[in-house]
């Protein structure tokens, strides 16, 4: 059966806003929510990580896992699985286990995710953040499957936009 999909897409113009729009994405998340987040170097993924991790209550300093892949954190009701799966190959991806955590009692955040898709779950929030110059982005968001796909639509009521032009 095709997987339910929509759109809403966020224009952003401040590190703030970009704080709002993880707060907003974070209030969604339950155990086992799976969120992807692609864009070019700087594009702002790993700052957006860290506003997601302080909305669900992660004391202390959320660093680029770059070189170590996962790093897991707890927050006040949801443990946080941070990704960068930049450098990840194959046989590293076989040996984390990665399907632990997209299924796990946490909520996982994975950065270049699309390097990856074979591996990730079929239901996700995928993000893709472009960098428009200054602290200017435009964040779009696909939510596949349910509840997703639910969430792209409650945002485009909220004011977000399939076509490009919403604001917070
Ligand atoms: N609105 C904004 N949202 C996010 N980051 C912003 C914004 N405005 C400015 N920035 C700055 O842009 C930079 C984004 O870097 P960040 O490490 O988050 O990017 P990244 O996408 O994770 O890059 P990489 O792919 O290299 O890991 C930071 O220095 C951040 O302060
Ligand atoms: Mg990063």
């Amino acid at each position: 059966m095709e997987q339910a999909s929509a759109r809403a897409d966020w224009q952003i113009h401040s590190l703030q806003e970009t704080a709002e729009l993880a707060e907003r994405i974070a209030a969604k998340a339950v155990p086992g929510t799976v969120i992807t987040l692609d864009g070019d170097l700087g594009a702002g993924k790993t700052t957006f990580s860290q506003a997601f991790a302080k909305a669900i209550g992660v004391k202390g300093i959320v660093n680029s896992p770059t070189f170590t892949i996962i790093k897991e954190y707890d927050g006040e009701k949801l443990s946080f699985y941070h990704m960068d799966v930049y450098r990840l190959s194959q046989e590293e991806a076989d040996e984390l286990g990665l399907d632990d955590y997209f299924y796990g009692e946490g909520v996982t955040l994975v950065e270049w995710a699309s390097l990856i898709e074979d591996l990730l779950p079929p239901n996700r929030l995928e993000l893709f953040i472009e960098h428009l110059g200054g602290e200017s982005r435009v964040v779009r968001a696909t939510g596949i499957g349910e509840p997703y796909a639910d969430w792209c639509d409650e945002w485009n009521k909220m004011g977000a936009t399939n076509e490009n032009d919403g604001s917070l």
